[in-house]
């Protein structure tokens, strides 16, 4: 598998850890020092489809592409605007593709997740070029009075175009069936014959026992993928993980005995973004010119599932 174009798109307006201070008991001293974030981009008059079309333009015009060229779309998506339809029906409508689409949830690991099922659809000849949108809206999910988590998240959307060109991908995908450590139940509607649902609660998270979980699972994951791909960790050219926790990245890196040069980071300014944060973080890298052909990069997600994600792949974009 080949990536052929990156994309991304975020809300414009940028909230601070000093503006959550006006209505929240936290401080940015606090979210700082736990997390390392400083602010993130939250949805005021955007919805998640816009955000989901222009990353998905900004990958096919980086593709040198056109919407025709795509013959699969993943969306990987916590909560989309409709529940039904999908994202992804709702996003070819807006950016003309007829092809086969499809929401994926696996919430944080959803770029994983989307990138394996891709691999299998180009090997088995099923799909010829795939583009993968992963849009979050954060927050729509977090419960704005629960400062243990609303602090932590932000929005915006992350796409990739890939086909199945000769080259190197190895994935290592787990789930755990874990519901209490980090969900969100949903309102469960009106029926008059239902006799017990879980009320609607914005996101819980148990953020100690993720930390763990993160930590622990994401290094093994990266261990255990790079060698499967016959390779050494110092061979890999740029570590791309979930950007949930600056202290998680730097539990992991030192872990691995990487250079933090190799563990490029934007979530000081955009928070957690769920499935999203990978794809948008490799865009601006793409955009920035951090990327040579060659390059090997190594990626890791883990989330609600409890999941985890992590895969080997050559940047072949000149
Ligand atoms: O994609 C999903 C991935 N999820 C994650 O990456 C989360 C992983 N977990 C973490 O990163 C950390 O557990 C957190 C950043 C979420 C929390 O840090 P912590 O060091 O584990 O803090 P804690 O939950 O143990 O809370 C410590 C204290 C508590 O006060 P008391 O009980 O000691 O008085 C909390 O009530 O910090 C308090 N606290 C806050 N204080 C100020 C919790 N949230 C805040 C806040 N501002 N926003």
């Amino acid at each position: 598998m080949r990536i052929l174009g990156t994309g991304s798109a975020l809300p414009k307006f940028t909230l601070t850890n000093d503006r959550l201070t006006e209505f929240l008991d936290t401080s940015d001293e606090w979210i700082r020092t736990r997390t390392g974030i400083q602010s993130r981009q939250i949805a005021t008059d955007e919805d998640l489809l816009g955000l989901a079309l222009s990353a998905a333009q900004a990958a096919l015009e980086d593709a040198r592409l056109e919407p025709g060229d795509v013959d699969y779309l993943i969306c990987s998506v916590i909560e989309p605007d409709t529940l039904t339809p999908s994202l992804a029906c709702a996003l070819q409508a807006e950016a003309g593709m007829s092809c086969p689409a499809m929401d994926l949830n696996c919430a944080c690991s959803g770029f994983l997740y989307a990138l394996d099922v891709a691999d299998s659809l180009l090997r088995t000849g099923k799909a010829k070029r795939l583009m993968i949108v992963c849009a979050e809206m954060m927050s729509r999910l977090v419960d704005w009075t629960d400062r243990s988590t609303c602090v932590l998240f932000g929005d915006g959307a992350g796409a990739v175009v890939v086909d199945g060109g000769e080259n190197l991908f190895r994935a290592r995908l787990t789930s755990e069936g874990n519901v209490g450590i980090l969900n969100h139940y949903p309102d469960p509607g009106n029926s008059p014959f239902l006799k017990s649902a879980h009320p609607a609660q914005g996101l819980y998270m148990d953020g100690q026992e993720v930390y763990k979980f993160a930590v622990s699972h994401s290094t093994h994951d990266l261990k255990q993928v790079i060698g499967e791909a016959g390779l050494e960790l110092d061979q890999i050219d740029c570590y791309l993980l979930h950007q949930a926790n600056k202290r998680i990245l730097e539990a992991v890196r030192t872990r691995l005995h990487q250079p933090p040069e190799k563990f490029p980071s934007n979530v000081e300014k955009r928070g957690n973004i769920s499935s999203a944060t990978i794809p948008i973080l490799m865009d601006e890298l793409n955009r920035a010119g951090r990327f040579h052909p060659g390059d090997l990069l190594a990626l890791s997600a883990f989330g609600a599932g409890l999941t985890t994600g992590a895969c080997v792949i050559r940047w072949t974009k000149e």
